[in-house]
């Protein structure tokens, strides 16, 4: 019989990077609701201190701590803050991510390479490493990657995007072996669409309506037929946290309504911004 008590994550402490909104900010909340106190992480410190002060209200600690992590020179002060407000670290959800800007290959420029990979890919890789760096000492942690549907089936003009999310599926399997004798378990979550501000960034560029029409339009083509929710996410988030998924490390959790499991409408250039 499965003892429940292992999907507890009482007394640890979680960090939570882009935990200030959207899928961050829900896989904050799941992780606080089961026990953990929690550090979130952003650049935009009003919004961080909105979201710890309602996990508190949980009953839970929260920290709220700006970092820009598109730059890995911020990586060890954040680290440092965190230990000194809490001494250890048991968790960390590397969620921040970089809006994925519509373009074709042949216009893509380098700046926009730079901004997603410098947060996506290398951003959480150093993020990860010095988070492991910690772990290791104490005897073991789970991190999670939160990396994309589109690393494994790629979606037409976010290609850079879906590049870097394919480097989260690697970097997470390629820490995973090395940190196992650690006792550190490396795992992604690969999120379908979900509705967040970098969902509606698909349809920024449209009139209120249309953007409102596209999204219900995205939404159909979704086997389970609609876009998923923030804290739909937070139970996977949950349970590679825990103790609950103590054999399991290297893995990528897929949760897209079962959209890489169906055909797309291939969408034409000349519609696109
Ligand atoms: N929504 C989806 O459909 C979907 C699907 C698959 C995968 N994902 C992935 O899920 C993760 C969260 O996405 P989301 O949809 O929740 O996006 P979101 O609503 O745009 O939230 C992004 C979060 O990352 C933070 N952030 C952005 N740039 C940052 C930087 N340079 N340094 C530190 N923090 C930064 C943002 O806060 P600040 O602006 O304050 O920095 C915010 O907290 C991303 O990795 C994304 O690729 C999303």
């Amino acid at each position: 019989m499965i003892d429940l008590s292992r999907f507890s994550l009482e007394g640890k402490v979680a960090v939570v990077t882009g935990g200030s909104r959207g899928i961050g900010r829900g896989i904050a909340f799941g992780l606080a609701q089961a026990g953990a106190d929690v550090v979130v992480t952003s650049r935009k410190l009003p919004d961080l201190e909105a979201v710890a002060g309602e996990i508190k209200a949980l009953g839970r600690k929260a920290v709220p701590i700006a970092a820009h992590l598109g730059r890995i020179e911020n990586i060890p002060t954040l680290v440092d803050q965190i230990m000194k407000e809490f001494g250890r670290i048991d968790i960390l959800v590397n969620n921040a991510g970089a809006s994925p800007a519509m373009g074709t290959v042949l216009e893509c420029e380098e700046r926009l390479w730079d901004t997603i990979m410098n947060l996506n890919l290398k951003g959480l890789y150093f993020m990860s490493q010095a988070v492991a760096r910690i772990m290791k000492d104490q005897g073991g942690g789970s991190i999670i990657h939160i990396s994309s549907m589109d690393g494994i089936k790629p979606e037409p003009y976010v290609g850079i995007y879906s590049i870097s999310k394919a480097g989260v599926i690697m970097a997470t399997k390629s820490m995973a072996l090395e940190l196992a004798p650690y006792n550190i378990r490396v795992n992604s979550i690969a999120p379908g669409p979900i509705s967040t501000k970098m969902l509606d960034s698909h349809w920024f560029h449209l009139p209120e309506e249309q953007a409102k029409a596209e999204k219900e339009k995205a939404a159909r083509m979704v086997p389970l037929k609609r876009i998923g929710e923030p804290d739909e996410i937070a139970g996977a988030a949950i349970y590679l946290a825990s103790d609950a998924s103590s054999f399991t490390t290297g893995e990528t959790i897929l949760i897209d309504g079962g959209c890489t499991i169906a055909s797309f409408e291939f969408v034409d250039p000349s519609t696109i911004k």
